[in-house]
């Protein structure tokens, strides 16, 4: 099939190299003209795992990249709209990119089209699309428009991409439908996989189809991202009860996720959701709810939760060493989540400036982000480390604030060595707090409460709920008292 791809950021320059793998022929658009340049010079400005041997196996081949949708949508039979749907001020989803884009198609259009809707948009969008192309003089019998959501995380999209749980087709008419299904026709029937040169992922079994109304298929994309950021939430909140009781949240998501209604992923607490999808969709989604008459006040819930996490976390950083002025702090991620580049939303970012705000330095490192989030955040006290370990040196705690795997192998023995002070604190989890402990520093995590130690490297105190507990400080202050002793 003939392809063209309006918008190539993290949707769009994904979906048009997967296109073009799975044998079409794709025209990849972009109103970003150094975009443009910098991808047809082979260059990936996203940080995405297999995306640029991806894109070097097909450009110049079956992947083209322009800047001009006329002559790309004339190419093509279908024509995917993965242009960005950011939240307004009212928290709508702002949709003029999508209608320029609209506009654009109805001028230009030749031949029978599929117009086909790949970013999260609210339901109806489709019948905008339409009715603007129409207006915009489109003959009615020349397109139509179809929604198929994409389900790509960001860090794994081409996998995703490759290998998803489902296909999405919500489509007005037969030939939409047959369109649509030709496509993806090498994932849904499993020839793709048994491509020599297939891309590695894991298909337990070919992608199930699902064919659904146009707007029953806009819905499914806005409530699965509004249900993945409650079940965040949830056990976000599950994670704070657990501290005030003396649980441990991670054994708690084990005895829940084992429950095949429930599921095991998701129920990873931290410092709260990010990314440029969930906190944008579920502000859409409740305010398309809100849009027909529907309060939908659970999902007013989930965002709050989630704003708390963040505000908990400081809360946590700001006890364990009594006052943040004038303490130095070694943060570790600045992505919204491990292995992306991107900071849109990030609680990462969210944290450093509010630390920055109590008068803390910051010392930052993340793998992939950091130029991201140097242009968004400058200051004199925020320095941007060369590794995880420079940004340890001399910090009165270490803060771990995204899930990167290198993050979870860093050598604890080395990081004691480096930081001022023995605290750790774990916005995600990531650690192992008896390996901590082994190394002679205080772990903190989120829902697993505090285990206070002692730092002559006895045996960890058994977990204690917390109103037995000494306060995080006391115990630091105590062992930094029993450190001067023993150097003296
Ligand atoms: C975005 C949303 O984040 C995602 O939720 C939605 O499903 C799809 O749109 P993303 O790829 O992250 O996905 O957006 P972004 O990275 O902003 O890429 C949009 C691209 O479209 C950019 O490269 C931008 O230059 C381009 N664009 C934007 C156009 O080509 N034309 C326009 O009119 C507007
Ligand atoms: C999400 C959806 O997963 C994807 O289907 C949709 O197409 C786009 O939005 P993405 O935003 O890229 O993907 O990342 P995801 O892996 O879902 O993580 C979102 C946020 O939730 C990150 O900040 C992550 O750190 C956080 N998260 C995720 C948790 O805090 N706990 C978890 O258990 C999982």
């Amino acid at each position: 099939m003939k392809i063209a791809v309006i918008g190539a950021g993290y949707v769009g320059l994904v979906s048009a190299a997967c296109f073009a793998e799975l044998g079409h022929e794709v025209i990849a658009v972009d109103n970003d003209p150094r975009k443009v340049d910098l991808l047809n010079q082979g260059q990936i400005p996203i940080h995405e795992e297999m995306l640029p041997e991806l894109v070097a196996r097909h450009r110049g081949g079956r992947l083209q990249f322009s800047s001009n949708i006329t002559q790309a949508s004339r190419h093509a039979d279908a024509i995917f709209i993965c242009v960005g749907t950011p939240p307004a001020v009212t928290g709508e989803a702002d949709l003029s990119y999508v209608e320029g884009v609209a506009r654009e198609l109805a001028v230009s259009l030749e031949g029978n089209k599929v117009i086909v809707e790949k970013s999260t948009v609210p339901v109806g969008t489709a019948e905008a699309v339409r009715r603007t192309m129409l207006l915009h003089g489109a003959n009615s019998e020349h397109f139509s428009v179809a929604s198929n959501p994409e389900f790509l995380r960001e860090g794994t999209a081409v996998a995703d991409f490759l290998y998803p749980d489902r296909i999405l087709l919500g489509v007005p008419d037969q030939r939409a439908r047959e369109t649509l299904s030709a496509i993806y026709q090498p994932i849904l029937d499993g020839s793709y996989y048994k491509r020599p040169d297939a891309l590695p992922g894991k298909a337990s079994q070919p992608a199930q189809l699902i064919v659904t109304s146009v707007k029953s298929a806009e819905l499914i994309k806005h409530a699965s991202n509004a249900f993945l950021a409650l079940k965040i939430s949830f056990i976000n909140s599950v994670a704070n009860v657990c501290e005030l009781v003396g649980a441990d949240v991670r054994e708690v998501a084990v005895g829940m996720g084992t429950d095949s209604r429930i599921g095991p992923r998701f129920l990873t607490p931290g410092i709260g959701y990010g990314g440029s999808c969930f906190p944008k969709d579920v502000l859409a989604f409740r305010s398309v709810a809100r849009g027909v008459g529907y309060d939908f006040a659970l999902l007013t819930e989930v965002m709050s939760v989630n704003e708390d996490q963040k505000l908990r976390f400081v809360a946590k950083v700001r006890e364990a060493l009594w006052t943040l002025r004038g303490k130095k702090l070694a943060v570790l991620g600045l992505a919204f989540k491990g292995g992306t580049d991107d900071v849109r939303d990030s609680p990462a970012l969210d944290l450093v400036e509010r630390f920055i705000a109590e008068g803390a330095q910051v010392c930052a490192y993340d793998p992939a982000a950091m130029s991201r989030a140097q242009a968004l955040l400058s200051s004199d006290a925020l320095t941007y480390a060369d590794d995880a370990y420079d940004a340890c040196k001399g910090a009165d705690a270490l803060l771990i604030l995204t899930e990167w795997p290198e993050f979870a192998a860093i050598d604890l023995t080395r990081v004691r060595g480096l930081l001022k002070l023995p605290i750790v604190l774990d916005g995600k989890n990531l650690l192992d707090p008896e390996a901590v402990l082994k190394a002679g520093m205080h772990y903190f995590g989120v829902g697993c409460c505090p285990i206070a130690d002692t730092l002559s490297g006895a045996q960890p105190q058994s977990v204690q709920p917390r109103s037995a507990q000494k306060t995080m400080w006391s115990a630091v202050a105590e062992d930094a008292g029993a450190l001067q002793t023993s150097a003296v």
